[in-house]
């Protein structure tokens, strides 16, 4: 009887662990009515990023693009590409034939300091023997006292890329050549055309705050006339949802939608002329860059916002921004996941409730390792090495719990997503008059690419958030680079078409 008397006290206590559990994951579990409302509210965030009036106060930008056609097969040329803003940095060649709509590809990785890439800084001291490469610095006091002065970082940001440009032209045997390069940076960005683009803030991993307000074009520009070793000729400004719709929209001509779902979370869509207040004209439509990362900063998602995501929000380079990026995208899923295994092992429903050095560290659930731990066809055992790697110890049952923490946190990103994406096809289809439509999107990011279940619940979600829309999702080969090199073939054109 004592023996039985244990059981039961085992058993007790494991169904009230249990309990403990369970609450905190229905605290990520998205009812149908709750995603309608965050569709709908998706919905009256567009129309205000559209209008004059609301526009400046928007937290869902709307940002026109100056992007307004889509490649018609006769480009053709060799560019060169630039990628900032994703998992990586690069620098691409790309060669589009005409006819065959064939495109080539050449790109190389380079890598960004984090202290130029975070705006830690630093101090140099000017007049000893340190050259600023051109940099126009204040009138350097004749007595030529050294004077200590913070390296703007936007020099450094924009030498470096630079610096990258000339490695790769030099690697590719290009050096002297002049193309015409496309710029893809995956920030929100004020355009006037689509060669300029002034940054408005950054996200994700960045914060050289002296490039805000900032034209990047211009930056760019200087820097390579700092540098005053070759000629490029810097034709479009473009995002990467942009890339993305257009690499997709050269092969099918319905794609007029773009997604992203990687480290950050944005979208962007072809508009009709008539519904952007901010641009002249009602002819065509015109790419919009929603920038929906931004959505719910005014606080119409704080019914859904847990206190993990305020955790998450608070240790972030823009705490108060971006709160949909946050619970969405690549960047930051694994830190919600890290902080619902804190508060767990606090509880002492996880770990033994011995909370590791590890498990205190920002940034080790990288999304690679959340698609890893949630793949079907891995063994628990296996999602316990797992663990291990990651330097945390964890028992059978503590690596059963984890699966579930990180399967409650993906899945309700993919449904947000899913919401988002159902606001913009049904204001496409009313916008069109159309009882029903059809309508491609293009896909691109780590997370729904490599994520075993996210793209289905995507999926799954805009069927039953929109069933009036035929949603059809074609995933981009590359559209940062393609992309990018498309809309600058296409501007050329445009603008030679314009000469003559
Ligand atoms: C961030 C950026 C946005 C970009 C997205 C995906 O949300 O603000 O411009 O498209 O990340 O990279």
């Amino acid at each position: 009887t004592k023996g039985a008397a244990m059981v039961t006290a085992v058993a007790s206590r494991l169904q009230a662990q249990r309990k403990q559990i369970d609450k905190v994951l229905a605290l990520f579990r998205l009812t149908q009515e709750q995603l309608v409302g965050i569709r709908n509210k998706m919905r009256v965030e567009f129309e205000y990023g559209l209008k004059k009036d609301t526009h400046p106060l928007a937290t869902v930008k709307m940002l026109p693009t100056y992007v307004c056609g889509m490649p018609d097969g006769t480009e053709k040329g060799k560019f060169l590409a630039l990628d900032l803003g994703g998992t990586n940095f690069r620098v691409l060649l790309v060669k589009i034939r005409s006819g065959r709509r064939s495109v080539r590809m050449y790109n190389k990785i380079f890598a960004i300091p984090l202290e130029i890439m975070q705006g830690t800084g630093e101090e140099v001291t000017a007049g000893r023997g340190f050259t600023l490469q051109g940099a126009s610095l204040p009138s350097t006091p004749s007595s030529a006292r050294p004077v200590r002065l913070l390296l703007s970082l936007s020099l450094q940001l924009f030498d470096h890329i630079v610096q990258c440009i000339a490695d790769f032209l030099d690697y590719m045997g290009l050096k002297g050549a002049q193309l015409p390069l496309g710029f893809t940076f995956s920030f929100p960005c004020r355009q006037a055309s689509i060669d300029k683009g002034t940054l408005i803030e950054w996200t994700k991993g960045f914060k050289a705050t002296d490039c805000e307000g900032e034209d990047v074009v211009d930056m760019l520009r200087e820097a390579i006339k700092r540098r005053n070793e070759f000629d490029l000729d810097i034709v479009a400004v473009v995002n990467d949802t942009v890339g993305t719709m257009m690499t997709c929209g050269y092969e099918d001509s319905n794609c007029e939608v773009g997604l992203i779902a990687g480290t950050g979370s944005n979208m962007c869509y072809m508009e009709e002329m008539r519904n952007i207040e901010l641009v002249e004209g009602d002819e065509g439509k015109m790419c919009i860059n929603t920038e929906w990362g931004g959505f719910g900063d005014n606080g119409c998602l704080d019914d859904i916002h847990t206190q993990y995501d305020k955790e998450v929000d608070e240790g972030s380079l823009n705490p108060g921004k971006q709160r949909y990026e946050k619970m969405t995208s690549g960047m930051y899923l694994g830190e919600i996941v890290r902080q619902i295994l804190i508060d767990l092992t606090k509880q002492g429903l996880l770990f033994r409730g011995q909370i590791s050095e590890r498990l205190r560290t920002r940034g080790i659930f990288e999304t690679k390792f959340l698609s890893q731990i949630e793949s079907d066809r891995l063994a628990l055992l296996q999602v316990r090495r797992i663990l291990q790697q990651l330097g945390l110890d964890s028992t059978c049952e503590d690596s059963i719990v984890v699966k579930e923490v990180c399967g409650a946190v993906s899945r309700r990103a993919a449904q947000l997503y899913g919401a988002g994406l159902a606001a913009i096809v049904e204001k496409r289809r009313e916008d069109q008059g159309l009882e029903h439509m059809r309508i491609t999107v293009g896909v691109d990011g780590t997370l729904y690419k490599l994520h075993p279940h996210f793209s289905r619940i995507l999926r799954e979600t805009v069927k039953e958030l929109a069933p009036q829309c035929d949603v059809m999702f074609m995933l981009s080969e590359d559209g940062s680079g393609k992309g990018a090199a498309l809309i600058t073939a296409v501007a050329k054109r445009l603008q030679q078409a314009q000469r003559e």
